[in-house]
């Protein structure tokens, strides 16, 4: 037991392990994933509506969406999409999650075709070329390591047409500052969010100084079996998000703030960036 409790709260290095498949499209999870989307009562998976629509009129106001294609990357349920596309856009909507395409396709505008979803991976498999737009919302690069991002970001430079444009949002140093290490152990932690079945759950959380990211380790232990999440989450400074882009190719590189849950939130900032 000791050997067993010891193990399970030592600290990995810094994007060891790659888990985030598990949790966005285990059957459980994802339906989990997909009442949490569609909530106003938390911000974990999805912004409340408000903060959606001030997202996507600035994303109009900047951009013009009429008339344009855009990829939106890791689109959920389509809480984005449908909006994109009513202000006009022609809209590719992917995700890996089956659950919350399943969910995007059958709440599309019924009035349009403008909007087409595709399960896939965005790390692996090829993405939608010629692009006006690009968007990663809701802080999704942050929970990637340095060669995923670089990869990623790559992907993107190539997907878009001379002079298109990425938008993302980012995790700030303001965030890392709140993050406190600890451990807590609770029988069906989360109120059972990690499955179905009766489960004792550990969830540690570590800070990594030098490189700005956080972890929550999460161990779920069930009758049959034991199993792991890591959720890291890396913090940028304008400087280094920045440095990324413009390694990726990107040219003209802006920041805005008003993406966050609270118009004055300073935990995540806006970023657009030129191909
Ligand atoms: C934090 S949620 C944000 C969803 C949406 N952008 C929003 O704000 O409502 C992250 C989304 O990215 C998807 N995702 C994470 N990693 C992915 C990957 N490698 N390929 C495709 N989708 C991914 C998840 O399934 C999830 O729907």
């Amino acid at each position: 037991m000791y050997a067993k409790l010891k193990k399970l709260s030592e600290r990995p290095d810094a994007f060891s392990i790659y888990t985030a498949n598990t949790l966005w499209t285990d059957p459980h999870l994802a339906e989990q994933m997909l009442q949490f989307h569609l909530s106003q009562d938390t911000a974990l998976a999805s912004r409340p509506i408000t903060a959606i629509n001030r997202v996507v009129n600035w994303i109009d106001q900047t951009v013009g969406l009429d008339g344009i294609s855009v990829c939106d990357l890791g689109c959920g349920p389509g809480l984005y999409t449908n909006r994109f596309a009513e202000h006009g856009a022609v809209v590719h909507g992917l995700d890996f999650s089956p659950t919350s395409i399943g969910y995007a396709r059958k709440h599309a505008l019924a009035k349009s075709r403008q909007v087409t979803y595709q399960i896939a991976d965005y790390l692996k498999d090829p993405l939608p070329g010629q692009q006006d737009l690009v968007t990663l919302i809701y802080c999704d690069l942050c929970p990637l390591s340095p060669v995923q991002r670089e990869t990623l970001l790559a992907k993107i430079r190539q997907a878009l047409k001379p002079g298109g444009r990425f938008i993302l949002d980012v995790s700030s140093i303001k965030a890392f500052e709140t993050v406190r290490e600890g451990v807590s152990f609770e029988r069906n932690l989360m109120n059972g969010f990690w499955s179905a079945d009766d489960y004792f759950g550990f969830q540690h959380t570590f800070r990594y100084e030098d490189e700005a990211v956080s972890l929550d380790h999460f161990t779920i232990i069930e009758k049959d079996r034991s199993w792991d999440v890591y959720n890291w989450l890396k913090h940028f400074s304008p400087e280094e998000i920045h440095r990324e882009l413009t390694q990726a190719g990107f040219g003209k590189i802006e920041f805005t703030e008003g993406f966050g849950v609270d118009p004055s939130d300073d935990t995540t900032f806006g970023v657009i960036a030129s191909a």
